[in-house]
């Protein structure tokens, strides 16, 4: 999770670096920096800050320069400063490189190197590793065949964890060494340059196709040529691929934030999620993404979901879902327990992964795992040609567009509509039967008018923000289909607000969390037309009776006692299968308007980055 970018060809090289960087910015943005080659002078800026600090600094004097690297920072090891900011330089000054990830063996490798009196400026794990790519070349005889890509090769097979690098030497001031382990790297193709990136957004639409480096590789990039070799050093034929560019939809447009833009992109989404998805004659969804045929599907009888963050609130939205509609039990982890449980599964379970970048190295190594272990594993994702969709059995893409809010909004409710659309797909080859499924489709097709319908709560969330941006604590209840929701509605409002709250089923209070309401600590609890509206009711009941201010999520406000809720939020009526994305948007909105109310930073709130790269 940081963003890293390279340049070599004919233009200069630090405009270039400057705008991909800010473009990655969503990936992280403690520090930044660069380092740019003039044959073999070196000039290296860096500066604790947003890219916007380090261009100030840039612009101090101007550094001639057609090939740097440079990096925006999620800081793991060290603390956010000038020293800790990337790139690093060898302590013999000749090699500059910019890492992202995690070293975890970092502290033997430097206890090595300054034994050889090699020396280190910073606190970071990253610094050991341009010391040791250092000592391996010095090592390699002068007039040895690639000894500055040998140099690096012979490096990472000392190294344990994760990167994503390039790198840099005064001695070979045209080519830049690209590798990477865990962490994202592509190779961008231009006329006569070639660029380096964690995200093909980093390449600012100058690329004209892309290269995906693939876990153990390193790559040699000059301005009209790549060579990749595998970490035993055999030359690797590599496959180029066109670009999606879906740049306009990273553009802000006319809204003030790119979270604000996301959450009314919705409805848009959601048309997106669904489109050539849906057979209307066999009310049914059309999924060929997942490359399984009906008589494979019939043989699954279990599914197991992992993902982090909100995207594991979609799993469990999608738990209740599948389960509902399929009868299929369905286990959902967390992708940081999964890899390292040993979950007994049985032969028949089929594996999903959710995540909006296909990056996250939790969700990746949970997908590695249940491959290992030999289950079909399927992936959700939004990144077209990310390590997960590449390293699937299949999946499908959300379509939703590029997603640059750190807090997932878009995503999750384009997640959802996937989940939905997978829950009448297996089901329709079960007991679902032709008017369920009909039934289902009609909510689907109708989905996108009434999250357009929902969103014109906006302007009485943002009064009911003005109110509650005052707590300090929040408590988000639901039940069943509303539990994931509310959930996702604390991690809303803590993410970007830096308020403290946490999501309940809300019966659940009664068994000690309901020793946290007082007139201090609002609760928003939702309460649905359904079974349990009733049950629902009684839970807020018992917040009222203890004096917390109340929130009620409603599609049924007529069915509770008036006076009841301090604020009522009235959500449309709709088909119980689809009323998680509805619900949803009150939540978001929510959330947003607190943090704007508090003067946060919604779009890159502070501790956070967009795609969690490292572990
Ligand atoms: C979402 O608001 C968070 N920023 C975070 O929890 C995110 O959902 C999580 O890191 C998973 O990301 P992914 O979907 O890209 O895998
Ligand atoms: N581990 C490195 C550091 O803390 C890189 C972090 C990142 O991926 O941004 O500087």
């Amino acid at each position: 999770m940081c963003g890293i970018t390279g340049y070599i060809g004919a233009r200069q090289a630090a405009p270039i670096l400057l705008e991909g960087l800010s473009k990655l910015e969503y990936r992280g943005y403690d520090s930044a920096g660069l380092a740019l080659l003039n044959g073999s002078e070196m000039d290296v800026r860096k500066k604790k800050g947003r890219v916007s600090v380090l261009a100030q600094e840039v612009k101090k004097h101007f550094f001639d320069s057609h090939l740097g690297i440079s990096h925006t920072r999620w800081a793991t090891h060290g603390a956010v400063t000038d020293a800790n900011a990337h790139p690093h330089v060898s302590s013999c000054g000749n090699f500059a490189m910019v890492h992202n990830g995690v070293i975890e063996n970092y502290e033997n490798i430097k206890s090595f190197l300054l034994t050889k009196g090699y020396t280190f400026r910073s606190q970071t794990d990253s610094e050991a590793l341009v010391n040791l790519i250092a000592y391996h070349y010095y090592k390699l005889p002068e007039n040895s065949e690639n000894r500055f890509l040998e140099s690096v090769r012979r490096a990472l097979l000392h190294l344990e964890g994760t990167y994503g690098i390039a790198v840099i030497c005064r001695m070979q001031p045209d080519e830049i060494i690209a590798a990477r382990k865990g962490s994202p790297l592509i190779i961008g193709i231009g006329d006569s340059e070639r660029m380096v990136s964690s995200d093909v957004l980093g390449f600012s639409g100058r690329a004209r196709s892309v290269i995906y480096l693939d876990d153990g590789q390193i790559a040699k990039v000059t301005a009209d040529s790549c060579e990749v070799v595998s970490a035993n050093n055999e030359l690797v034929p590599y496959v180029t691929n066109s670009v999606d560019w879906e740049l306009d939809s990273a553009e802000l447009g006319s809204f003030s934030t790119y979270m604000e833009k996301e959450i009314f992109e919705q409805p848009k989404v959601i048309e997106n999620a669904i489109r050539g998805r849906i057979s209307d004659d066999a009310s049914t969804a059309v999924l060929n993404g997942l490359n399984m045929t009906p008589s494979e599907m019939r043989q699954i009888d279990r599914i197991l979901f992992c993902a982090c963050g909100t995207a594991w609130h979609a799993c469990l939205v999608a738990e209740n879902l599948i389960e509902k509609y399929t009868r299929i039990p369905v286990e959902v982890e967390y992708a940081s327990e999964f890899r390292y449980r040993n979950a007994p599964l049985d032969k028949n379970t089929l594996a999903f992964v959710i995540s909006q970048s296909g990056e996250t190295i939790d969700t990746l190594e949970a997908l590695r795992e249940s491959r290992r272990k030999g289950f079909k594993t399927l992936a959700i994702t939004n990144s077209v040609g990310s390590t997960i969709a590449r390293e699937s059995d299949g999946g499908l893409y959300q379509h939703a567009g590029r997603e640059i809010g750190v807090a997932s909004t878009k995503a999750f409710t384009s997640q959802i509509t996937i989940c939905i659309l997978i829950a009448l797909y297996i089901g329709r080859m079960r007991d679902l039967s032709f008017a369920q499924g009909k039934e289902i489709v009609g909510a689907l097709k109708a989905l996108p008018s009434a999250v357009e319908e929902t969103l014109k709560l906006a302007p009485e969330l943002k009064k009911l923000a003005g109110k509650y941006c005052k707590y300090h604590d929040f408590l988000f209840l639901g039940r069943l289909d509303e539990f994931p929701i509310a959930l996702e509605g604390a991690l809303k409002l803590k993410e970007i607000s830096y308020i403290h709250a946490e999501g309940y089923p809300a019966a659940e209070m009664k068994h000690g969390p309901i020793a946290l309401v007082s007139p201090e600590c609002p609760t928003l609890i939702f309460a649905n037309s359904g079974d349990i509206f009733n049950k629902v009711i009684s839970n807020a009941q018992e917040i009222k009776a203890r004096k917390g201010p109340l929130i009620i999520v409603t599609d049924s406000p007529d069915r509770f006692p008036e006076g009841l809720a301090d604020d009522v939020v009235v959500i449309p009526k709709v088909h119980e299968s689809v009323r998680p994305v509805v619900s949803t948007i009150p939540i978001q909105l929510l959330a947003y308007y607190i943090a704007q109310q508090l003067g946060c930073d919604v779009d890159k709130p502070r501790n956070l980055a967009k795609s969690v790269t490292v572990e």
